[in-house]
């Protein structure tokens, strides 16, 4: 069996081809490394000497690569995506370009190829800022950002490949994904990765507004589970993956500052213009497939605080 990995050089795109190789799994990474070539070549140099990975430094965009690339496929795992929404209001056009015609290709490819499943990578920010909690799935989306926008885009797309031309399809919207190699620097790194540096450093850790906003964090090996499971069910289906639970900055912040043994203070800042109040998924679709999430924030912070001590 070998699999495609889109972005498999970025943050969870690594954690699945890491997986897929451990279960037996050809994998084949696309990425074009854009941006932070370093980190994202330092994400998956050490898979260059495993025999069943192969890395093509290429763009989404060339269909044409594509259509190459998935000829001897069996899945499709599509992470490559321009994550920013900051970023997406200043340029949507490049946004839809790469997040919305990209995985158009891919799907295109797919049809192609003989490839059994094509699992995409959405985001919970398709739910904007609807008041009701928790999300579900079946609500009337409200994006916010071209960002957005196109990750609903690929839902949108992918449940069309399925049901017109019989390609099967599932669509992951991951709310607030963290755990090892995610980068500080990265626009979706929120308040984890700053969190757990600034703590190892003892330095103060700012909040925006007074901390009571919630957030619904889910680890990332849990992430790749949802991807695993998503290769046998859910064909059509759109699913939130999330831990289901809501936890305020606050909360976490103490937790970070408990597990980390730290003297950091916490520092309240003025709150920040189109940060939402709160997000909890609903995970009762996801679960009816046969997801639990294995990691509490707890067990999941202390992998991730241990990786970053070792950087
Ligand atoms: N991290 C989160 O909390 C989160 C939440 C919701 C959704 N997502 C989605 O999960 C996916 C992975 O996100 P991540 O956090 O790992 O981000 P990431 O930026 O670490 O990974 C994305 C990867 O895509 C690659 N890429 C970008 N444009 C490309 C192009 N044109 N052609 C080929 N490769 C390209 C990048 O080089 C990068 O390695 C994305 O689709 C993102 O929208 C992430």
């Amino acid at each position: 069996m070998k699999c495609l990995v889109t972005g498999g050089a970025g943050f969870i795109g690594s954690h699945i081809v890491r997986h897929l190789l451990d279960r037996g799994f050809e994998v084949l990474c696309l990425d074009n490394f854009d941006p932070d070539l370093e980190i994202k070549k330092a994400n998956v140099d050490h898979f260059l000497e495993n025999e069943d990975f192969e890395l093509v430094r290429g763009d989404i965009r060339d269909a044409e690569l594509l259509k190459r690339l998935v000829m001897d496929i069996d899945y499709i795992f599509h992470e490559a995506a321009l994550v920013s929404v900051v970023e997406s209001m200043k340029d949507p056009v490049k946004t839809i370009e790469v997040n919305t015609i990209g995985t158009l290709n891919v799907l295109g490819a797919g049809m192609k190829g003989d490839v059994k499943k094509v699992i995409i990578a959405s985001s919970a920010a398709v739910y904007g800022d609807l008041p009701a909690l928790p999300k579900i799935e079946d609500m009337i989306p409200a994006p916010r950002s071209p960002y957005a926008i196109s990750k609903l885009d690929c839902e949108y797309a992918a449940r069309i490949f399925y049901e017109e031309y019989g390609l099967k399809t599932t669509s992951l919207r991951y709310f607030n994904v963290y755990g090892p190699g995610q980068d500080p620097a990265s626009p979706y790194a929120a308040a984890i990765p700053i969190f757990i540096r600034k703590a190892l450093r003892n330095e103060a850790i700012p909040i925006y507004g007074d901390g009571s906003q919630t957030r619904d964090f889910i680890f990332v090996r849990d992430v790749v589970l949802a991807n695993e499971l998503a290769m046998s069910k859910g064909e059509g289906g759109i699913f939130n993956v999330a831990n289901g639970s809501a936890v305020s900055i606050n909360e976490l912040a103490k937790l970070i500052i408990e597990l980390t043994g730290s003297k950091s203070e916490i520092i309240y800042k003025e709150p920040r213009t189109g940060d939402i109040k709160h997000s909890v998924a609903d995970i009762g679709e996801i679960k009816k497939i046969g997801f639990s999430p294995e990691f509490s924030l707890e067990k999941g912070l202390e992998e991730t605080i241990e990786w970053f001590r070792q950087q």
